[in-house]
């Protein structure tokens, strides 16, 4: 562990005990995942990543089986200025979870917004799916949202899970459900806790991206290596 991450660790160590509201159940600082939140250049990653999602994965994201070309007119139509896109980066940079906050654009529901997520298989069960799902809550919170809808097919156990976990009230109407989660008031606490989290998420990824750029020059130098051994050998001959 670098420097940078033990100290964030540590500072969100010690601050943990009074991040928490009253009654609220404390999060173990192992078990906080690096959530990014993502921008226009990150695009491409969110298109590889939704592509990378079968034809079931994409019926119960989407509510639709959702074509390439659908999933590429979503991408290209998220509007990062008005909403919130998040993201779970590999070691290798790729990005294995996404979460997209969807603020209301109707004045009669200014303070509500929409919640959508995946996870690649590969990288299901650890827990990625509900972290987002709490840091997508906490964002909308600190931004004066007081609902939060997810809208999930009925047989989509692990999203319901995830939603009633957190405390939202899930309504079943036939194959589709509709979970809605009230949220408090944003305070000092809350807001805290958020640039935190977003501190915490970026030193993570400096972190990925300089070891990346390790790996990669190591093997540039391994590659020089065999070109020198071989051609000396060939000079040998
Ligand atoms: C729904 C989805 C995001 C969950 O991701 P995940 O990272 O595996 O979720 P988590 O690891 O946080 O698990 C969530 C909970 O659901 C439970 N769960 C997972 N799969 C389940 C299943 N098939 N049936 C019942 N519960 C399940 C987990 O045990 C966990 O509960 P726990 O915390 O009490 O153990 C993922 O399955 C996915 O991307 N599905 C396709 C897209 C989608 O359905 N999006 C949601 C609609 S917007």
């Amino acid at each position: 562990m670098t420097e940078s991450t033990a100290f964030l660790k540590a500072t969100l160590h010690m601050l943990a005990p009074w991040m928490r509201a009253p009654g609220e159940a404390s999060v173990p600082v192992a078990a906080m995942v690096p959530i990014r939140t993502l921008a226009p250049n990150h695009r491409s990653r969110i298109l590889a990543h939704l592509l990378a999602l079968d034809e079931h994965d994409r019926y119960l994201r989407f509510g639709y089986t959702a074509t390439d070309e659908q999933v590429e007119r979503y991408v290209t139509g998220l509007n990062f200025e008005r909403d919130e896109v998040f993201g779970i980066f590999n070691r290798s940079l790729e990005l294995v979870a996404m979460a997209h906050l969807a603020y209301s654009t109707h004045a009669a529901t200014a303070s509500c917004a929409e919640f959508g997520v995946s996870v690649l298989k590969s990288a299901r069960g650890r827990g990625y799916g509900g972290r987002l799902f709490e840091r997508a809550a906490m964002h909308a919170r600190n931004e004066g949202v007081n609902m939060l809808f997810i809208h999930a097919l009925s047989e989509n156990s692990a999203m319901l899970r995830i939603a009633r976990k957190a405390g939202a009230t899930v309504q079943r109407d036939g194959s589709e459900s509709e979970a809605h989660l009230q949220l408090a008031a944003p305070n000092l606490d809350s807001r805290l806790a958020q640039i935190l989290h977003e501190q915490y998420a970026e030193a993570d990824y400096k972190l990925k991206k300089q070891a990346r750029h390790f790996w990669d020059l190591l093997g540039l130098m391994q590659d020089v290596r065999t070109g020198v051994r071989d051609a000396r050998q060939r000079s040998a001959q």
